[in-house]
């Protein structure tokens, strides 16, 4: 965005005078003996500025990076951290259909709703959607070790998950968003029992090559409203 920056030129006297009775921040530019070159970013009645100049406003967002010195992260106060420990489970968010799930989580969910995570593993996108603003989420896997490191990991992040042992036949109720990294090939044999654990979103990864990807859709007998992919991994936004 740009924004007009009026440089104004005045004698130290002048502009002392002036910023008592400002009140607020100037950006001085230069000083001399004889006068003070300072900058605001709106006219002054009764000022006459030297020139005025276009500038561009860089977002914070543009400039300010994590910071990392040795083991300690400092991190601008608008990332959502999500702290995962290296243990037994899938789910340490470099592989690129956790990835996926991570990039559509954050266009999709909405803070207050209920998220159920099927295939938890190490609980990276359950802690990711209760960072994102969901209320209740429920992680489940089949695999003993994933519940144990997903309890932990949601611990560790200080957020509120029911972790349970089980897979979708298991879940009663339905949910607002389900997001789910399984393969094709469990998706054929759970997908029957999945549709009726969301009432309107659903995040699908796992899937690999295009061939896949038409086989889900096959499958579900819904049209994407979303298609993501990273290196031939393909992520899915449906709707009902
Ligand atoms: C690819 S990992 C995904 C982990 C994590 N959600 C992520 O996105 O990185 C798939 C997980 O699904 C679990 N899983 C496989 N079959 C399942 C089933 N029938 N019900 C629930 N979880 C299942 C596996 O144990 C594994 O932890």
């Amino acid at each position: 965005m740009l924004f007009d920056k009026y440089i104004y030129k005045l004698s130290p006297e002048e502009f002392y005078d002036f910023l008592t009775s400002y009140g607020k921040g100037v950006e001085v530019l230069s000083e001399g003996e004889s006068f003070v070159e300072f900058a605001l970013y709106e006219p002054v009645k009764g000022l006459k500025p030297v020139k005025v100049i276009k500038v561009e406003i860089i977002k914070p967002e543009n400039v300010y990076r994590p910071i990392r010195v040795k083991n300690l992260m400092v991190l601008p106060s608008w990332i959502k951290p999500v702290v995962i420990r290296q243990g037994g489970a899938f789910g340490t968010g470099l592989h690129e259909s956790t990835r996926l799930c991570l990039g559509l989580l954050q266009e999709e969910l909405k803070p207050g709703w209920s998220v159920l995570d099927v295939g938890t593993g190490t609980g990276i996108l359950a802690i990711a959607s209760k960072r994102l603003g969901a209320d209740r989420v429920l992680a489940i896997d089949i695999d003993p070790v994933a519940v144990e490191e997903c309890r932990h990991n949601a611990e560790e992040n200080c957020v509120e998950i029911e972790c349970l042992l089980g897979e979708p036949k298991d879940v009663r109720e339905s949910f607002d968003l389900l997001v789910a990294n399984l393969e094709l090939d469990i998706f054929r044999h759970l997908w029957s029992k999945m549709e009726r654990l969301f009432k309107h979103t659903a995040i699908v990864s796992g899937l690999y090559g295009k061939e896949s990807v038409r086989e889900f859709l096959s499958l579900c007998g819904l049209k994407p409203a979303k298609i993501r992919s990273l290196k031939n991994w393909y992520g899915l936004v449906l709707r009902i």
